[in-house]
């Protein structure tokens, strides 16, 4: 059964195989790339824009760009996919040299028993990207989320100290000289919640107090003595009076990590943007990109997406036009800057992204968003308007 919803199609009869269970609830939406230029990816994968004839793979892929200039790029990993989809896999290694998981390497992913851990599915992952020469980022050692259920009933002020340093030592320790950079800290600064130091009242600091933050970074610098240690936060990247805010107290957050003695060494600014409000994406970020630097600590843009809910335009091809536009605008921005080392988006094709979960698209809850670089139809990925704009942007990038 086919029907349509937004210009795209559903089928019913595909959504096991290619959907995880948020996008199942969304309606399964399966659609082709407006401009229907299909990566079929045949074994070696040779991918060729068969429309305009613009090559996009090996020399013309994001991958041979990026490592031009000396940057990564990369995108985050539906373990499920890897699993069950060929073409998942191939368009991966075909098109970037680092991945991420998107969730198999959380606490709630590694860590079924408070004195167990299920390394399957992250081992997969380091399996995968060892095979095909990619680097790995390490998401996350600590965060206020996806924590496993156990974990409310468990940790208490006494033992939070030795539950977050066990699993880190154990973590980190297992991947010991293979990760590339670990997010040690994850969004820890949230100014709505009042305190004077901008930080987050989550379980570790309600349990451990703001020292967590050292001694996550301390534990993990212990375990594997040479992955990139990084905190990691959004909200960061517009000119708006909260991110202005949130800018200023991951920066205090820093200064006091750095006094502390903390082996801190790059920040991930997130970057899931939207469209719209284009003017104030830019400037701010580029100034704490240059104050960071002056730190000593290297970027990296860590879960690119463009969010386009907010667009009123019922028309796909405007999706991808302003998706597209900043993609190009932000990347410009940031990449001006050479201690950005990494570009990573949040997920292969729109299909398959967070933002199609239906509390994401409170606007236009009938229509899918399409944030990021490919589109996906029937495990078939396709170059978006915003895949060109990246590959542009990567070009431009100031590098020696
Ligand atoms: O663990 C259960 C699983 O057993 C079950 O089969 C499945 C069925 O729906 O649900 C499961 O967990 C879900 C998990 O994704 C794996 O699919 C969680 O409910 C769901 O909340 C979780 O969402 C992830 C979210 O982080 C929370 O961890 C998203 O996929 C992931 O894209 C999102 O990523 C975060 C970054 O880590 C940090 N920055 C923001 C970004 C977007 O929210």
């Amino acid at each position: 059964m086919t029907k349509r919803i937004w210009q795209g199609r559903v089928d019913s009869t595909r959504r096991s195989v290619v959907m995880q269970g948020f996008l199942a609830s969304a309606g399964a939406v399966l659609a082709s790339a407006p401009a229907a230029r299909a990566f079929d990816l045949p074994r070696p994968a040779k991918l060729r824009d068969a429309d305009n004839g613009i090559e996009t793979s090996g020399r013309g892929s994001l991958r041979a760009h990026a490592e031009a200039r000396g940057l990564l790029i990369g995108c985050a990993v539906n373990m499920s996919l890897l699993e069950q989809q060929p073409s998942y896999g191939r368009v991966i290694a075909e098109q970037f040299n680092v991945v991420v998981g998107e969730n198999c390497m959380k606490w709630a992913a590694l860590r079924p028993t408070s004195t167990t851990f299920d390394f399957k599915q992250a081992d997969a992952l380091v399996a995968f990207a060892e095979e095909h020469k990619l680097k790995v980022r390490g998401h996350n050692l600590c965060w206020h989320e996806n924590l496993p259920k156990w974990f409310a009933a468990t940790a208490t002020k006494e033992n939070a100290r030795q539950l977050l340093t066990d699993h880190i030592h154990t973590v980190a320790g297992r991947y010991k000289g293979r990760i590339h950079s670990w997010d040690v800290v994850n969004e820890a600064i949230w100014i709505k919640d009042g305190r004077s130091d901008g930080m987050r009242v989550s379980p570790w600091l309600e349990l451990i107090g703001p020292e967590y933050v050292e001694i996550a970074f301390r534990a993990a610098r212990d375990a594997d003595p040479t992955a990139i240690l990084t905190y990691n936060d959004y909200g960061l990247e517009y000119d708006t009076p909260d991110e202005l805010a949130k800018r200023a107290a991951v920066l205090s957050l820093i200064e006091r990590l750095q006094a502390a003695g903390a082996p801190l060494q790059a920040v991930g600014i997130q970057s899931h943007l939207r469209t719209g409000d284009i003017a104030s994406l830019g400037d701010g970020v580029h100034d704490f990109i240059k104050k960071l630097h002056k730190r000593r600590l290297d970027s990296f843009i860590t879960e690119m997406d463009v969010n386009d809910d907010g667009l009123s335009e019922e028309d796909v091809t405007q999706q991808d036009r302003d998706v597209a536009t900043v993609y190009k605008h932000y990347l410009q921005e940031v990449l001006k800057e050479q201690s950005v080392k990494a570009v990573l988006t949040w997920g292969l094709a729109d299909q398959q992204s967070w933002l199609q979960a239906e509390k994401e698209r409170p606007k236009h809850p009938e229509r899918a968003q399409r944030p990021l670089l490919l589109g996906v139809s029937d495990g078939v990925y396709s170059p978006k308007p915003a895949f060109y704009a990246t590959r542009s942007a990567l070009d431009e990038a100031k590098r020696r």
